[in-house]
């Protein structure tokens, strides 16, 4: 027999933190405190520095927390990063997704960013170096010396990728990672390059995305991971880690390819994992790093609105890669992750399955999030894990967000 609207929404009989209000994936006015509060203090990854190998390349970037910048690697070749607004009259200065300023460009000469509005030019340093008919106009009250572009905290760290911070305040990365990435440490000794770029738009919450990174128990809507690893021995005993910050590791076990019919075995490994291993790293708040040796796979989220994510993929190779090898990698990689591949696009559909059902939050019911198996691979501690760090820099309980705002150590 069916249950009728009032028990439909009610709260389980489980305890707090073993269940979601599915407003929590909906509330707009959630989703903007979550720009301000987790995506503007929290260190997010904007590309990886292969993205930008020469001087003077670049790209634009939207950041999570609702800000367009700029990354580009300027003539000491150093990456840096600035909000992509010129300070003349606020403008968008650079257009494109990625590119170049050592050529001219039609707005302006070689080496510099130049706004195509009313021509501001600014070095790859954020320094304003022309400003033109600045006499003419301004006298001597507008000089480009009192100008430059707004900068933002970049370190470029574990493995190459190019993290930003919007906090000026904020931790360095190191100490907001409570060591999640020591445990991949090996896999990210050597220098990386990306080989792959994709990415996903869906109707969906950013937190979706994240928890199915976070969770293994949903391996039952992937026929290849059932067999390739379910059915395999190791898989029973990969166990969720819990680090401080809200990031978590799902230790690594052997696949069986061959066990798939069609598919052969991995022959190519990677640094720290043997051919065939997966090993894996979610970071707070959007952040995961998902290796199956050959290939790494960087997962990062956009949230567009609280019903909206963009989900940039790129698949990782190592820079020192033969062709051969790294056409390896590239097939490997696409096998399972590309856009066609056999697991990634499965998750896309669950998780925009989610995104639509849960939408209508008037009849949406609460969210489960209560597997415990001894930490153990379907044990959902994963999510709980990250809830617990939304709490804490968000001040509401995802299971009662409406309640009385929480103490951050409670
Ligand atoms: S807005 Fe950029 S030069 Fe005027
Ligand atoms: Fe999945």
């Amino acid at each position: 027999m069916g249950r009728n609207r009032s028990e439909w929404v009610s709260k389980p009989e489980l305890e707090a933190g073993m269940y979601v209000d599915p407003a929590i994936y909906t509330d707009p006015a959630i989703f903007a405190e979550e720009q301000e509060k987790i995506f503007d203090t929290t260190w997010v990854i904007a590309c990886h520095e292969s993205e930008l190998p020469e001087i003077y390349d670049f790209r634009t970037y939207q950041h999570p927390g609702g800000h367009n910048l700029i990354i580009v690697r300027d003539e000491n070749n150093e990456i840096n990063a600035f909000l992509n607004i010129c300070p003349h009259r606020g403008n968008l200065l650079i257009y494109e997704p990625a590119g170049s300023i050592k050529g001219a460009s039609p707005s302006g000469g070689p080496r510099r960013i130049t706004c195509l509005f009313h021509a501001w030019a600014f070095d790859a340093g954020g320094s304003c170096i022309d400003i033109p008919r600045a006499q003419d106009g301004y006298q001597d009250r507008v000089k480009p010396c009192d100008y430059a572009l707004r900068k933002v905290r970049v370190e470029v760290n574990y493995g190459g990728f190019v993290w930003v911070n919007m906090d000026e305040n904020a931790p360095v990365l190191k100490d907001t990672l409570g060591g999640a990435l020591d445990a991949i440490a090996d896999t990210l000794a050597e220098p990386l390059e990306v080989f792959h770029y994709h990415r996903a738009v869906i109707d969906g919450n950013f937190k979706m995305w994240h928890d199915t990174n976070s969770e293994f128990y949903h391996d039952y809507m992937h026929y290849h991971n059932r067999i390739t690893g379910m059915m395999q021995p190791g898989y029973w005993e990969r166990e969720y880690i819990a680090y401080e910050g809200g990031h978590a590791q799902v230790t690594d076990m052997q696949l069986k390819y061959d066990a798939f019919e069609g598919m052969d075995e991995r022959k190519l490994g990677w640094p720290g994992l043997d051919a065939g291993r997966w090993a894996l790293v979610d970071l707070f708040p959007g952040i995961s790093f998902n290796i199956r040796a050959p290939a790494m796979r960087l997962d990062t989220t956009i949230p567009l609105g609280p019903n909206k994510v963009l989900i940039e993929f790129r698949g990782l190779g190592l820079k020192s890669d033969t062709p051969e090898v790294r056409a390896e990698r590239i097939r490997d990689h696409n096998t399972i992750w590309g856009p066609f591949g056999r697991n990634l696009p499965e998750d896309l559909l669950g998780t925009t399955g989610q995104g639509v059902a849960l939408n209508d939050r008037t009849d949406a019911p609460y969210v489960l999030h209560a597997r415990e198996e001894g930490n153990k691979v379907h044990d959902e501690i994963g999510m709980r894990h990250y809830l617990a760090m939304w709490k804490e820099k968000m001040g509401r309980s995802p299971s009662d967000p409406y309640g009385n705002k929480v103490n951050a150590a409670e």
